[in-house]
């Protein structure tokens, strides 16, 4: 079968990943690529001469193609979408999708009018640790779970080079930028979405960024299930700490790093019995399998992260972001409702 044809949206950061698991994976191929950074237009142009690569997604929407790769801010992606649906070019797109749930809602609609997939990527949803917490969970090792504690502290120094730097100057970046991948992963292990939220968010004294860098939650979920989440891109130590425990009718299940370190126990044992993972090479082994099930997706299978689904996880941030400013809790259904007005 020949590769899937594919348009890189955006030389940025995140497009080095992409362009490394695109140039792995013999099923799939990049055909052009666009940036507005002359700068890193050059970057590409030097690694692939014969690449067409343009300004904007409009310079190059005319090469033959399959689908597009959005690597790009989440703001400011209404022409990109647009075009992308005028090609009928499938789109697998950065999370978050927008950095507006109803301009989000809205993208989902266009795509779904024009009949195209659109994904999002949501990596960390194809990690063996997430798969295997998920499936740990789903065999009944440790009953029914009930209730949750989500830890994500990280100093995340966003001036250095190889970050992107934008979120620096963005409204509630840990919430847009980070905790969109938290809440994924929470509905997608407990298999359920989120019914209500009671939420705090913050800066530290000593934060670099402008938007609010702490999120503090309160989650209830429709299934029953309750989750304590705490997300930090402002912590006051370095490495990171991460530290998702999930608690049972009949024990316990512990993630204790982002990558891995699974661990579960019945209620009366003392220590972890440790689940064994298969080796992993973070941010490529979860964005390889992404990719493939995308090319699977272009294909006629099931799709995964539909921007649809995804529209769940978004909802959740701004009931986040609404429930701190009313200091009050909020009901996922209030904002589904104001997205779709
Ligand atoms: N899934 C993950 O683990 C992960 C990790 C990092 C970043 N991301 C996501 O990837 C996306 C991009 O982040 P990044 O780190 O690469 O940011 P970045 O700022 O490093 O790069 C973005 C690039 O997009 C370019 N760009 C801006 N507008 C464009 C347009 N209209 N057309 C084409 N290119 C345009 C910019 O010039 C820049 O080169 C974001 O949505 C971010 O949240 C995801």
């Amino acid at each position: 079968m020949t590769p899937l044809r594919l348009i890189l949206v955006g030389l940025g950061a995140r497009s080095r990943v992409w362009q490394r698991v695109i140039a792995d994976n013999p099923d799939a191929q990049i055909v052009a690529a666009c940036d507005p950074d002359p700068a890193a237009r050059a970057r590409a142009a030097e690694a692939r001469p014969d690449l067409p690569i343009g300004a904007a997604i409009s310079d190059i929407v005319g090469v033959a193609a399959d689908a597009a790769v959005l690597a790009t801010p989440p703001g400011g992606r209404e022409r990109q979408i647009e075009a992308c649906c005028a090609a009928g070019l499938a789109i697998l797109a950065e999370k978050p999708l927008a950095d507006d749930v109803a301009l989000a809602a809205r993208y989902v609609a266009m795509a779904e009018t024009a009949g195209i997939p659109l994904i999002v990527g949501l990596n960390f949803r194809y990690l063996a640790v997430t798969q295997a917490l998920r499936e740990l969970l789903r065999s009944g090792a440790i009953g029914r779970p009930e209730f949750g504690r989500f830890l994500y502290e990280r100093w995340r120094d966003g001036t250095q080079g190889w970050l992107n730097s934008y979120p620096l100057s963005m409204d509630h970046p840990m919430l847009w930028e980070q905790s969109i991948h938290h809440f994924d992963l929470m509905r997608f292990v407990y298999g359920t979405d989120a019914a209500r939220l009671q939420a705090h968010t913050f800066n530290p004294s000593w934060s670099m960024y402008r938007g609010d860098a702490n999120v503090s939650a309160l989650i209830h979920f429709e299934n029953g299930m309750c989750v304590t989440y705490q997300g930090t891109w402002q912590a006051g130590h370095e490495p990171m700490n991460f530290d998702w425990r999930t608690d049972g009718t009949d024990g316990i299940a512990v993630q204790r790093a982002m990558f891995g370190d699974l661990g579960w126990a019945p209620r009366m044992q003392a220590g972890l019995t440790e689940v064994p993972l298969p080796p992993h090479e973070p941010w490529i082994t979860d964005a390889a399998a992404l990719l493939r099930m995308f090319v699977a997706t272009c294909r006629g299978a099931d799709p995964e992260c539909t921007g649809r689904d995804h529209l769940q996880s978004l909802y959740m941030l701004a009931a986040c972001i609404l429930s701190s400013e009313r200091r009050a809790s909020v009901a996922i259904p209030e904002i589904a409702e104001m997205a779709a007005a």
